[in-house]
């Protein structure tokens, strides 16, 4: 309960601004993030590639899977893994789909 009261979601998308099976990428100030609808859920993921920069919203959605469209690495975006490497991980942040928009815990 603590931890909830803690969490400080902003409004990042409109209701429906990330169809199934698509991504977006939002901002916020230089932070660069990326919103999936995949597995039935919106997700908020880091949208810069941890090898080179890449635009990952600008990548493939396979299922689960956010392929970047630079060097095709590849991560889950429910967990931010890479596929073949654990100690690379993307961050990954908590979403509420709400009636007036998509909120994330940006912090
Ligand atoms: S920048 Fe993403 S795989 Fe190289």
């Amino acid at each position: 309960m603590l931890a909830y009261l803690l969490m400080a979601f902003e409004k990042v998308a409109a209701p429906g601004a990330v169809a199934p099976g698509e991504m977006v990428e939002i901002r916020r100030g230089e932070q660069r993030m990326v919103l999936c609808h995949a597995g039935g859920e919106v997700r908020a993921i880091d949208g810069s590639c941890p090898h080179a920069g890449g635009p990952l919203a600008q990548g493939a959605l396979h299922g689960t899977a956010i392929v970047c469209p630079w060097h095709a690495w590849e991560f889950d975006c429910r967990t931010g893994e890479h596929d073949f490497n654990p100690r690379v991980r993307l961050q990954t942040y908590p979403v509420e789909v709400r009636g007036d928009g998509i909120y994330v815990d940006c912090d």
